[in-house]
Formats: C-alpha cells, structure tokens, sequence
C-alpha cells in the first residue's frame, strides 16, 4: 500500500461543493488496498486506526488475535490489543483542539420546517460532557449499561457520545417500540437508567415517549427490577411538561438536571476491547439479541468506512434520514460522520412532512454533499413524483447511499438519474447490525462499474464466501449463488451478544464451521459484484425494519384467543415486505374484523406499531410436516398467490389443509 500517499489523501479537507479526485482513484489501487486488508489485517487496520487518537498506543505487531472457528475453541475476536482510546474524544475533542470548534457538528430541523437548531462541534462537546456529568453524578461508571429513548433530536447523538466518554455502555431502544419491548431491553442488561423525552411529533401525530417509559418501569417493578432514574427532555410543542405523567423522586428534568452541570468532563479512556454499546436486534428465534460492539475496533470500522465508501472529509455536510434507534444512525449519522469532522444533517420529523419536497429542500438548504437514505424512503419519495426534487437545487450532491434492504431497480435509477442527475455514485451498502459497518459496497470512485441493484465489492477486511446450502461447501468459480458467510475478521465486527456469548456461537458461527454466518443469501457475478437475495433465516425485513417472524407469532400466540400462529414476509411494493400473518383461533374464538383488530393491537402493545400485521389469514389448520414442522415454502406461495407453484407438498400430515387455506384468503 502506498501508505504516506493514501493517507495524505485520507486528510485532506475539501470543501463541500468543489469536485475532487476520489480516494481510490482505480480498480487497482482498490484491489491492492483490499489484499492487504485480507492477507494482512493486522497491518492494515493498525494503519489505519493511526487516524485516530490513542491515549495508549498499541504495538504494531501482535495487537489482533482472534478465533472464529468453533472447531479451535471458543469464538475470541480482539483488535488494537494494549491501546487505550475514547471515541468521543475522537468525534469532539479532537476536531475542537484543532480549531474546529465553530464548525457546526449538527444542523438539526424539526418535524416543523421552521423549527431548525445548529450546533457546533464546541457546543456539542459542553452538551455531552454535562449529560456524562449529570450521569456520573448518578452513579454510571464504565461498564454501566444506560438505556437511550429518544426521538431524533441532537440530545440523542449527544447522550451516546456522553455514555462514550465515560465507557458506560448505551443501549439505544428505536422510538417506536412499546412499553413491553422497552421494558423487556431494560431488564436484559440490567439498566438503571433510561433517558428519554416528553415525546415528539411525527407529521401530524404527537407522541408520547415518558408515557411509554413510565408503562415500561411499571413493567420492570412488576418483575422486581427498580429504574432508579429518568432523564427527561421537555420536547414542548409535541408532548408538554403539563401533560407529562411524573415521579418524583425518580424522574428528572433534563434542561435544569444537565444545564446545572459543568461543560467539563474528561473522558475515561477505555481499552479497545472494552465495550462501546449494545443494540437490539431480531434474530429467528423469539428474544430479541443484544449485539454488543467494541470500542476501538468499532470506533476504526465506522470513521474508516465513512471515508472510503461515502468520502466523507472534514467540512463535507452529510444527510442522513436514518434513525439512531437503528444501526445505521449509530454507524452513519452518529460515530463514523463526527469522526471524519464533518456537518451531520438530521432530521426530527419524518421525511414526507409537510410533503414531498421536505428531505429536497433539505439538501438545497445546506448543500449535503453526502444523501444516505433507505430504499422504502426512497420508494415513498419517488411515488410523491418527480416535480418535488426538481423544485429543489441538488447540485450540491456527491454521492448518494442507501443501506438496509435491497434497493429495487426501479428506485436505483430513480436515485441515480433524478436525484442525482446522472453524476453521483449510488452506494448501495450491504451490512448488518452484527457486521458495524458497511461490508458490501459499490465504491464511490468514477472507476468502479455500477450496476443497478447490486451491493457491488467487498469493504476492506471483508471476505465474502458463497457456500452450498445444503452441503456447507464452498461453491466454485467467480460466479455463483448460494448462502452468504465471511472469513476472517474485521474490526467493527460485533464481539458477542450480551449475556449469552454462546448464543453468539452458535448462530453466528456453528451453522458453517470456521466462517460468520449473514443469514443472507446472495450471488457473485461473473465481475465479481455481489447480489443479495435476501434472508435465508426467519427474519423479515419491513421498511428497513428487521423483524424476526418469530416474534410476532409469540406476540399473537401470548393472545388467549390465538392457538398458533405462523408469520411470513410477503412482497410489498413501498416497504420491500409486508408481514403476514396465519392463525389459528382457539375452538371458541370467532374469525371476525373484531378479533383481527384485537390481535393486530396486541401486537402493536407487545412489540410496537411497525411490527403489526398488514394481513391476518385466518387458518383452522396449518400445513404441517408429519413431524410437525410448519411449510412456511407452502404459506409463503399461498400468500402470494402462486398456488400452482406450490412444489412437493408430498410430505404434508394433511394435504386438505392447503385447499382450506387457499379457500380461505381474503375472508
Ligand atoms: O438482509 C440484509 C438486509 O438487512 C439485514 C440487516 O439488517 P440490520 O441489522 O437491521 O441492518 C440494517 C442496516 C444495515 C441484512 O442481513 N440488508 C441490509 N443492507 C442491505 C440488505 N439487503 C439488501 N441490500 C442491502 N444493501
């Protein structure tokens, strides 16, 4: 690698509209960069971990020790072994001693257009060193787990960097979970501390959060676990104090609590294997799994990945719709864009209010170089018509991203023409929770050959590997479609899942000895890009939403009128899948409108609104194996209507099941 070169390249500054030549600026000089990473990953990531401060330096040689294969022994990942550091140190601090403390950090708008914040990266640092002083003054100390839910305000990048500095661990709970699932998060990692928000409106709709907490805490009492404190933002013109349920002795007001703290607080610096936070996500199975992330491996995969794949530099102004309820807004709105010292644009409400325009006008107001988005947003903008982004100026705009489902072909070139007048690379990244940061990706240089659809090459670290479903083995040949599997080890990779590191084994690296496990499938192209088919596990994905099918059928079956139930994804033209649910009612129960409402509202109390039903199917029976397992294959082609396609249905207990079930769609 042409290290002193590229690394010239990594620092310099450029300005947000100017053009300049790519990091990468060849197919080869990719290539070379991506062999090392694969051959020596050691070398490579402790390169590249020099753009980032270490209070204690790790040694060049002997810092990354890992197994990954079950066959050898327990599953062990450590990067950057002896050094110290603190990412938001790395995100503020140093951006600030440089002289950048008047460059804003946030440009924030409201679900009201005219509602806008700006925030520099000095006052972003005084806001977070006051939350991790209100949180020390509380009792949090490294290691500590605090429960963040919020809506998108900057309190809420605030409040996980203020966990960052004192290496308490966040668990970010995504706004739109119910009491349940809060409660369920808050107990699962034993948190004390839950910061949240009067509520926050969404287009027309208020909402109410501290009400969801506080259903939440009474939750947690109920199983004997006491919420010692809750910090609560007054978000006034959605929910107001007034209206704001309180207790007191536990909760607390954040503009007096934390404003009445001192702007200083010097951050702990943690070693690189300690944890840096966890987050929830769905897996096949019922419980949700809490992937914990390290901090100085995960705090090098995301300013890294920010730079290579999006070319984000200091000063470029970046947009990004996600929300940090997901990994995305942790990885690609929080971390990784402060860590390259550029202006994080977010957005508080959601992004059709007041219309089509708003995410547009958006862009044109503070000329984001960098739009990252999901393709279901994409979809639901570009049904709004095309005179909506031609009202704005978009000339600003570099490189457009996209990350969470497959991007349909129709919206890539939405994307690619209309919004980005033919000039902008579309990065269409592949990536999970587990994963940390983007690990299949176009790249955004002039060189790399885009074809819609495609989540293009491998990041640095990433070794994909296409296996046989059946037999395990690897499938020969440059192009080839089978299960998706990673060798090796990158840094921002997840280190286990909390409490139970032998669920992490085995679903993470039992099912195909000695690789990572995606739970996706895909294709290799004779070019080398790849294709992802989508999960070969339960889980689902809605609008971006991961969602375990497993989940729902125990929230339905929790339902007393509910005897079983099997749920599926089905196609769904704006939110890539719709849930779809079969059920099978107690001998008592009546199939009516009335019961529908019932389970869908159940489900809604048990996870939260994104995870209800779009349909209910009634079924009297399920299609069973004579072993008893359910054919999903069999529900999935009744519920798409493909009946004819139905396969060998040979090994079904009760073959009149089907003729039932097909009888019985839309009843
Ligand atoms: O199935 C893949 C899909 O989303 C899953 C990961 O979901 P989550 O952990 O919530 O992370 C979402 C944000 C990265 C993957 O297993 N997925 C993610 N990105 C893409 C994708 N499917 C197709 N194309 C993508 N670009």
């Amino acid at each position: 690698m042409q290290r002193l070169e590229v690394l010239a390249r990594q620092l310099t500054a450029g300005a947000a509209t100017e053009d300049r030549p790519p990091l990468v600026r060849s197919h080869e000089e990719y290539q070379a960069l991506y062999k090392k990473s694969i051959e020596d990953p050691e070398g490579f990531w402790g390169e590249m971990a020099q753009s980032y401060h270490w209070h204690t330096k790790f040694p060049p040689r002997g810092h990354l020790t890992y197994n990954t294969d079950l066959r050898r022994g327990p599953v062990n990942i450590q990067f950057f072994r002896g050094g110290t550091t603190n990412i938001s140190y790395n995100c503020l601090d140093r951006w600030v001693e440089a002289g950048r403390g008047e460059s804003p950090a946030i440009l924030w708008e409201g679900n009201d257009e005219s509602e806008r914040k700006t925030i520099s990266y000095r006052q972003l640092l005084d806001e977070v060193c006051r939350i991790a002083n209100w949180l020390k003054a509380h009792g949090v100390k490294k290691g500590d787990t605090v429960t963040i839910y919020l809506p998108m305000v900057p309190e809420l990048p605030a409040a996980m960097l203020a966990c960052a500095r004192l290496g308490a661990v966040h668990s970010v709970v995504f706004g739109g979970f119910s009491a349940e699932s809060v409660a369920q998060r808050v107990m699962d990692c034993n948190g004390k501390i839950i910061l949240t928000a009067t509520g926050i409106n969404r287009g027309t709709k208020p909402i109410g959060l501290k009400t969801i907490v506080d259903a939440a805490c009474a939750l947690c009492a109920k199983s004997g676990h006491a919420v010692a404190s809750v910090l609560c933002l007054e978000v006034a013109n959605a929910v107001p104090a007034a209206a704001t349920p309180w207790h007191a002795g536990r909760d607390e007001w954040w503009a007096e609590a934390v404003g009445a703290q001192t702007p200083d607080c010097p951050p702990v610096w943690l070693a690189a294997e300690d944890r840096s936070f966890l987050l929830y996500t769905s897996g096949s199975t019922g419980k949700p799994k809490g992937v914990v992330h390290s901090v100085g491996g995960y705090m090098v995969g995301a300013g890294i990945s920010c730079r290579y794949l999006y070319d984000m530099r200091p000063g470029d102004v970046v947009f990004n719709t996600a929300d940090c309820g997901w990994i995305t807004g942790h990885t690609y709105l929080a971390y990784g864009p402060l860590l390259c010292g550029v202006t994080v644009v977010m957005l508080g409400g959601i992004p059709t209010h007041p219309d089509g325009g708003r995410v547009w006008r958006m862009v044109e107001r503070y000329k984001a170089r960098q739009f990252y988005t999901a393709p279901t947003l994409l979809r639901s903008l570009l049904q709004l018509g095309d005179a909506w982004p031609k009202q704005s100026d978009l000339s600003s705009l570099r490189v457009l991203a996209s990350a969470g489902e497959p991007m349909n072909e129709h919206a890539w070139h939405w994307f690619h023409e209309t919004i980005g007048n033919s000039r902008c690379p579309v990065v269409d990244t592949w990536w999970q929770t587990e994963t940390g940061m983007g690990a299949i990706a176009p790249q955004p240089g002039p060189w790399f050959q885009a074809k819609a659809g495609s989540a293009g090459l491998p990041f640095f670290g990433i070794e994909p590997v296409i296996l046989d479903p059946t037999t395990g083995t690897e499938m020969p040949g440059v192009a080839a479609e089978g299960v998706l599997v990673l060798r090796g080890v990158w840094p921002a990779m997840m280190r286990t899942l909390h409490g139970d590191h032998d669920r992490f084994e085995q679903v993470y690296f039992a099912p195909y000895k000695g690789f990572y496990f995606t739970g996706d499938g895909c294709r290799r192209d004779e070019d080398g890009q790849y294709w992802i088919t989508g999960r070969v596990d339960d889980v689902i994905n809605v609008s971006g939403h991961r969602i375990g099918t497993a989940e729902v059928e125990s929230a339905l079956t929790e339902h007393a009128d509910c005897a079983e139930a099997a749920v599926i994804g089905v196609d769904h033209p704006l939110k890539g899948q719709a849930i779809y649910a079969f059920v099978t009612l107690v001998g008592s129960s009546h199939q009516s409108e009335g019961m529908r409402k019932l389970l869908m509202d159940h489900v809604r109390k048990s996870i939260g609104p994104f995870a209800v039903p779009d349909v209910i199917h009634w079924a009297p029976a399920l299609p069973k194996t004579r072993s008893g397992k359910i054919m999903r294959r069999v529900l999935r082609k009744i519920a798409s209507g493909e009946e004819k396609e139905l396969g060998d249905i040979s090994t079904l207990a009760e073959p009149g099941v089907v003729e039932m079930l097909i009888r019985l769609r839309g009843k």
